[in-house]
């Protein structure tokens, strides 16, 4: 088995900022509501970029930072629960756009802790062999199925996309991995894809694609599994939670964060926030905090990290990392 370690990140967020004062311009909310009960205070959305752009532009910078030439990815994975198309997939999109040859290509959905899953699978392909230098990304433009109407969701997010170059190595860089799904919670965050609607099928069914969530429920959630998943990555490794420099968790709301820090007895200071200028962006927001963790220069060789997340499905995850750049 080979050992897989980062080599480049890269992210990118359209420019249009929308603040909590805009929304609050056609929702009734406020800042303060927003600020108070999510620490979000604005958000991108996008006006004309969709996934494949923004997944793009996230992953030539994380070419370049990585020094790699577009030809040597052999495999992109690109996980998101907004894509450009069903068919083809983004990722084919996003291949076609680098002139990556050389890759094999294809979209996963697991919602907010999709680029979780992503660097796991890539991880497991470089190890077996089949894959030598990969790209996975996280990106969404989830502007496009939020109700707009609906303030319990469309204060919450954001677009974006990060991306990071996953090498064949002989350091290990991915230290631990720990991922799981919970089926039974699935209603309590949705978006329909199409429904089946044929010449079979009897009456018409409506064609809804828009997010409807049940807040209190994924804070709940969130709350249980962010720290269960903490553990579970530590676990059967040599490493403890002093052993690491910093989390970055899913960027979903700071209440949830701060609840995390308590419970664990982590100073909060460990954990890694930017959902103050960008909201939620779903698959984007782990590795754009860490793109713009890296962009700042928090990261040194050797330090350990954690990546955690959750999201629709239900899913769940963490990986724990010791930085190679
Ligand atoms: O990636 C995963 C995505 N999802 C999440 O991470 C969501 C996790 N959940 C949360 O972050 C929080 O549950 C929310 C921020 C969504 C909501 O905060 P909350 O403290 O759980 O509020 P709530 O849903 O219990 O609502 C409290 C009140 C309600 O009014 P009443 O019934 O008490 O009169 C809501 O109608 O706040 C009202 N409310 C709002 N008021 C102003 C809900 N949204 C808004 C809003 N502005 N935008």
């Amino acid at each position: 088995m080979y050992e897989v370690k980062i080599i480049g990140t890269g992210s990118y967020a359209p420019s249009n900022v929308v603040t909590n004062d805009d929304i609050a311009q056609f929702v009734d909310t406020s800042d303060k509501w927003i600020s108070d009960r999510t620490g979000i205070k604005e958000r991108r959305i996008s006006k004309d970029e969709d996934t494949s752009v923004l997944s793009t532009k996230a992953a030539k910078l994380a070419l370049e930072n990585a020094n790699v030439n577009p030809k040597d990815i052999d495999l992109i994975i690109l996980a998101t629960a907004t894509p450009d198309y069903f068919i083809p997939s983004t990722a084919c999109i996003i291949q076609e756009e680098l002139g990556a040859v050389n890759a094999t290509c294809f979209d996963i959905s697991a919602a907010c802790t999709g680029f979780i899953y992503g660097v796991n699978i890539a991880t497991q392909f470089i190890k077996t062999g089949q894959s030598k230098t990969a790209l996975v990304i996280g990106a969404e433009v989830l502007s496009k199925i939020v109700d707009w109407d609906d303030r319990n969701t469309c204060i919450l997010f954001g677009d974006g996309a990060g991306a990071a170059i996953l090498q064949r190595s002989d350091e290990k860089g991915i230290i631990s991995v720990y991922t799981g799904s919970d089926g039974s919670g699935g209603e309590h965050l949705e978006c329909p894809a199409v429904p089946l609607n044929n010449k079979f099928s009897g009456e018409e069914k409506s064609n809804d694609n828009i997010v409807s969530m049940n807040g209190r429920e994924i804070f709940k959630f969130a709350t249980k599994i962010m720290p269960k998943c903490i553990d579970e990555v530590l676990k059967n490794t040599e490493y403890n939670l002093e052993d690491i420099k910093y989390i970055v968790p899913h960027q979903a709301n700071t209440r949830i964060i701060e609840y995390v820090a308590k419970k664990l007895n982590i100073d909060l200071n460990k954990f890694y926030m930017n959902l103050d200028r960008y909201g939620n962006t779903s698959g984007g927001s782990i590795p754009i905090a860490l793109d713009e963790m890296v962009q700042k220069g928090l990261l040194n060789k050797g330090d350990k990290i954690i990546l955690v997340g959750f999201g629709g499905g239900l899913t769940f995850g963490a990986e724990l990392i010791e930085w190679r750049i």
